[in-house]
């Protein structure tokens, strides 16, 4: 092939040991071996079936249908939650007695005779004291029967959020030590018994159709023990993840392997997945030949405040107390000159990342911060480190970030001219180093010549499969998307919205966040090839590159006369006055904060919504600082959440719980 990688650092030509799988995709030359996994499944989708048990398929599959189900502005009576994994009747009614939602003088003697088999009264405190392990449990029909004799609440009501007396555990963080794992490929069935099984991804935890970690623990899947399912709904085009990795692999960059797999859980089919493997040990092993590596690191805005690098070692039981990487921030520090920094930096693949982001629009990748990771290099024979940067998680590339724009220059679309690392390089368009890895990047790989047949390619490859994925079966649902409150606009996208995003269709996704004020988020998907052949013609001109061998492709009526179409899904939820939050319904409950939709409170840890306006109580000291917007991340140097109600990163650690805002990491109360 005509891009053939001339770049390749001289660390990834470790021979990996591969069956001699047949790769079926020419886009890659064979200097950089992916895993055999990713060699079998180019233009061949698996089916993954994974097995749960019993309990485990209910925590999954029940938290997310009783999460809604037992939102106040949702409520179904629905036995299922009340009988599920996380409920324990005897603490649930010990709860209900000592907050008097069951009312104690309103039992008949049978009544408190059936209690005192689980929770014995404390006359001193005047509060119930549930048995520790006892015996008797509880059965429904009788904590109803509880219920009706000493409530006016009705089950669904005692069993909603406000009341809290059996907190759902959140589905977006279910794992599980006990899956087992079937890879199914060309009628061959590879089984693996004892697999971590959870719930990944970061934004999309937040939608219908989450994402998916895999790990092997009794050996590796063709050469892999950590895979990622990624559902990549914010991408209309389901290919820009898949395309992204494969040019970052194609212009000598250490990357990760993406291909596609359609997922079973217990028998039930969830659809269509990008399929990757994911920065650690193994990966590291295949890559760069260490074995059991300590040094990845990964990074996010959440952690701390580095110029340079906000990132965390990947083992937890190193992590942010690592010497090696305080040792590294120390030198960042103090060196002046590129020659310096080369010294432990590879500052030339840190170079093409940066360019590399420009062109493929990697725009939320904010250097040492989200979607980054880092790795420590060790050559044992000259004691020498080299860091690497590594970028993952591409599914907003490609003119699906913000307010996307193909005419911009380096510095408009990656604004990072006060990072330290740009300016020490230098990194601007006036560099001639900066455009020349640019042309050399577009001559290889980013060019209409070769990303419009790939385009094609892959297009035309997984067409069935985004068909079946987006076309809802006789009862209208959509394979392996849960029930929630709060559902997504991007997840409106539709198989015709594949077909044309994946041209020069613009899709964009509205979300309202409430039914009467125009409080929304637009989000703006360019169509595939318009973003490769403006950005590529734009960066040509403004960069005075030769790009002549270009020029035939692009003159032909296809690339030179298209139309640019617009489909435009709005959604707006149900819920308290359309937020698809609950509202408030106990009258004690205090002001947490405020947006557009108006003002907020919390019950039984959900955020609800006052729908008349919070009317303060007299006394509330709580309530004035957070209305004042005192937050507990300010102290941390970000501001509070003021607009938005969407967790980004519960860091359940530290119980902190973060969304951004205006493109920063903001703390919510
Ligand atoms: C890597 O770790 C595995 C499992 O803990 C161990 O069996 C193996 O010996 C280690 N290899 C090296 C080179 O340290
Ligand atoms: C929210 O809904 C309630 C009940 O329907 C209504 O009284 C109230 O006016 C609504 N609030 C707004 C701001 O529309
Ligand atoms: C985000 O921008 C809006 C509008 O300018 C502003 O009201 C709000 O305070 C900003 N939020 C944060 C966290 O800075």
């Amino acid at each position: 092939m005509e891009f053939i990688n001339k770049f390749l650092f001289v660390f990834m030509i470790i021979c990996v040991h591969l069956r001699n799988a047949v790769a079926l995709d020419n886009f890659f030359d064979n200097s950089s071996p992916r895993p055999e996994l990713f060699e079998l499944t180019d233009f061949n989708v698996p089916d993954i079936k994974i097995t749960l048990n019993d309990k485990d398929f209910q925590l999954l599959f029940y938290s997310f249908e009783c999460e809604k189900d037992t939102n106040p502005n949702y409520l179904k009576r629905n036995e299922k939650c009340y009988t599920a994994p996380w409920v324990n009747l005897n603490s649930a009614l010990t709860i209900a007695l000592n907050k008097a939602y069951i009312d104690r003088n309103r039992l008949t003697q049978t009544d408190l005779a059936l209690i005192s088999n689980v929770a014995t009264f404390n006359d001193a405190t005047q509060q119930y004291e549930e048995i520790p392990n006892s015996v008797y449990t509880l059965s429904l029909p009788e904590f109803e029967q509880l219920v009706q004799a000493g409530s006016d609440l009705k089950l669904e009501e005692i069993f909603s959020q406000p009341y809290a007396i059996a907190p759902i555990p959140s589905g977006m963080y279910f794992e599980t030590e006990e899956a087992s794992l079937a890879f199914e490929l060309d009628n061959t069935v590879t089984e693996k018994s004892k697999v971590k099984f959870s719930v990944g991804g970061r934004s999309t935890k937040f939608f219908a159709k989450v994402g998916y970690n895999i790990n092997i623990k009794d050996g590796n899947l063709f050469g892999v023990k950590q895979l990622r399912l990624r559902s990549v709904a914010v991408d209309p085009s389901f290919l820009r993840d898949k395309l992204a990795y494969d040019l970052t692999r194609a212009i000598g960059l250490p990357t990760l392997s993406e291909n596609f797999a359609r997922l079973y859980i217990n028998d039930n089919f969830m659809g269509l997945y990008a399929m990757r493997d994911a920065y650690k040990t193994k990966w590291v092993e295949y890559t760069f030949g260490e074995k059991n590596s300590t040094h990845l690191y990964t990074c996010s805005d959440a952690f701390g405040d580095n110029a340079f690098f906000r990132c965390v070692n990947d083992e937890e039981e190193i992590n942010d107390q690592d010497p090696d990487w305080n040792a590294f921030l120390d030198k960042l520090a103090t060196v002046n000159t590129r020659e310096q920094l080369e010294e432990f930096f590879d500052v030339k693949s840190y170079i093409k990342t940066q360019v590399s982001r420009y062109l493929f629009g990697s725009l939320d990748h904010i250097s040492g911060t989200n979607n980054n990771d880092m790795y420590r290099i060790h050559d044992d024979l000259t004691g020498k480190d080299q860091w690497i940067q590594l970028l993952y998680d591409f599914d907003m590339n490609f003119g699906n970030f913000q307010t996307p724009d193909t005419h911009r220059s380096f510095e408009e679309d990656v604004p990072e001219q006060s990072n330290p690392m740009y300016q020490l390089l230098n990194l601007n368009s006036q560099n001639p180093e900066v455009v020349s890895v640019m042309d050399e990047i577009m001559r290889t790989v980013f060019n209409p010549n070769v990303l419009i047949d790939r385009i094609d390619k892959l297009k035309a490859f997984i067409d069935p499969y985004v068909k079946e994925d987006r076309t809802p079966d006789a009862n209208g649902n959509l394979p392996g998307r849960f029930p929630l409150t709060i559902e997504r606009p991007e997840e409106l996208a539709t198989y015709e919205d594949f077909l044309g995003n994946t041209e020069f269709t613009t899709i964009k996704a509205n979300q309202h966040f409430n039914n009467f004020n125009d409080h929304t988020n637009l989000q703006t998907a360019l169509g595939l090839k318009q973003w490769v052949i403006e950005r590529f013609k734009y960066a040509c001109e403004y960069y005075n590159l030769d790009c002549s061998y270009a020029d035939e492709i692009l003159s032909s009526p296809a690339y030179s006369n298209y139309k640019i179409e617009e489909v435009q899904h709005d959604l707006t939820n149900e819920g308290c006055n359309g937020t698809g939050y609950a509202c408030c319904i106990f009258s004690d409950t205090t002001l947490a904060s405020q947006d557009p939709s108006g003002d907020w409170g919390k019950e039984g840890d959900k955020f609800c919504l006052f729908e008349n306006g919070y009317q303060a109580p007299k006394d509330a000291v709580a309530v004035e600082a957070n209305a004042n917007g005192q937050c507990w991340s300010l102290a941390k140097g970000f501001p509070c959440c003021e607009m938005t109600k969407e967790v980004t990163f519960n860091d359940e650690a530290n119980g902190e719980i973060w969304g951004i805002e205006n493109g920063t990491w903001c703390g919510m109360l």
